[in-house]
């Protein structure tokens, strides 16, 4: 394997890409013989994941350590960009709570054709979605949950407020959350990440990102601002405490957003029944609560009521209270009988006719004995086209 300091030219990458990589930051470039003397030809018993772009390889190196190989599908000279996006971002980062770059392969063989690789450290203990909906038997413990949701509002904070330039995600999920030996949670996956230029507060661009975890303002409007990622990352903490996923349908076919049943069941008091059955290790009602409100808040469909990454993790790890969850719209699904109920209704119903009203937890409802306490696009140019598609997980 080859170091490369982070200006030399020939490593195929754009020129924009070189500059804004860091110069302190080493890459290694790897032969493409190293990379299938790695992963055993790309053998089937490697593959620990696959995505939009391609299958995710174990690896092992020489030295003896293990890395996770992301091998790009159908790549071309000129349809590279997505590789070398990836590369870009993933490489002017560097966090406990994002995972780290450790080199990548462009070559081109005869046989093969154009070859791009990206390799970053191997996670034990896969992507949280494993946990969650997948065949990882054992159910995941509070403390654990706590930390994995703590270790993702850290990530998401240093990309919005640590980074420079400061990056917006755009695909947080339950998958693309993975997590390491020690289920310290790190933030994968930066193909649809952007770049966010200083001083601009949002960005007009093709939408991008997974349904059920897309906000609303930017899912209709194409309205991109880190608040975009603070959505994501509520309906993430939502699958985390719920065990249950974003999108689900119910047996008539309709979509059932869990973003919208955590709502109706904190307006109603009923905070904890958001928590998932026999969870190990279960926390205190007052922490679980707390925990959802937070979700609930990062999950508002109104991009001022959410908090800001920042504010998230200042939340979670101290005794800061939640701030009041906002009264908001009802679902956009809803049928007509509750379209109906909700223009009749007056304070405490899903919608007031005189407008939102800030909806207040009272703690009261805490010590009550008889409360229960997933369009991936190509990404075009930066421009005002407002059309796009989203991936389903
Ligand atoms: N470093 C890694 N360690 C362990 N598993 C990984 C790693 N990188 C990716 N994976 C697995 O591969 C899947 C797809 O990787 P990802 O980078 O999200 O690609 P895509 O852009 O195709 O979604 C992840 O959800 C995860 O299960
Ligand atoms: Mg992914």
């Amino acid at each position: 394997m080859k170091k490369v300091g982070g200006g030399k030219g020939e490593i195929g990458l754009s020129s924009s890409g070189l500059d804004s990589m860091s110069q302190s930051t080493t890459l290694i470039r790897f032969s493409f013989d190293e990379i299938k003397r790695a992963t055993r030809n790309f053998s089937r018993d490697n593959i620990i994941g696959s995505g939009g772009y391609g299958n995710v390889y174990r690896g092992l190196l020489n030295d003896g350590s293990q890395v996770a190989m992301k091998r790009f599908k159908n790549c071309s000279v000129a349809g590279d960009a997505s590789f070398t996006h990836e590369v870009e971002v993933i490489a002017s980062v560097r966090h406990v709570n994002l995972v780290a770059l450790r080199g990548y392969c462009t070559a081109t063989t005869n046989l093969e054709g154009h070859q791009r690789i990206i390799v970053t450290d191997l996670m034990e203990n896969g992507s949280l979605y494993d946990h969650l909906f997948g065949s990882r038997g054992k159910k995941l413990s509070w403390p654990i949950r706590q930390k994995i949701a703590l270790g993702t509002a850290r990530g998401l904070a240093y990309l919005h407020y640590g980074a420079q330039p400061s990056i917006i995600h755009r695909d947080i999920k339950a998958s693309n959350i993975l997590l390491d030996e020690k289920f310290e949670a790190k933030v994968a996956d930066f193909g649809l990440a952007k770049f966010n230029p200083e001083g601009m507060t949002h960005m007009s661009t093709r939408v991008a990102g997974t349904m059920g975890y897309v906000a609303p303002e930017y899912a209709l409007y194409g309205q991109l601002t880190e608040r975009s990622d603070v959505f994501s990352y509520g309906v993430v903490l939502l699958e985390l405490l719920s065990g249950r996923k974003a999108l689900e349908t119910d047996s008539d076919g309709q979509p059932n957003a869990l973003t919208d049943l955590a709502w109706s069941l904190v307006r109603d008091g009923k905070s904890l029944d958001v928590i998932e059955d026999g969870m190990p290790e279960q926390g205190s009602p007052e922490v679980l609560e707390k925990y959802v409100l937070v979700a609930v808040l990062c999950s508002h469909p109104q991009l001022y009521a959410r908090p800001t990454m920042d504010q998230v993790v200042k939340m979670l790890e101290t005794d800061e209270s939640v701030p009041s969850v906002m009264e908001r719209p009802i679902p956009f699904t809803a049928g007509r009988i509750d379209i109906e109920k909700s223009a009749l209704s007056n304070s405490g119903q899903l919608c007031s006719p005189t407008g939102y009203q800030a909806f207040t937890m009272q703690s009261k409802r805490l010590s009550d004995p008889n409360q229960k306490e997933e369009l991936k696009e190509e990404e075009e140019e930066e421009g005002n086209s407002q059309s796009g598609t989203m991936s389903v997980d």
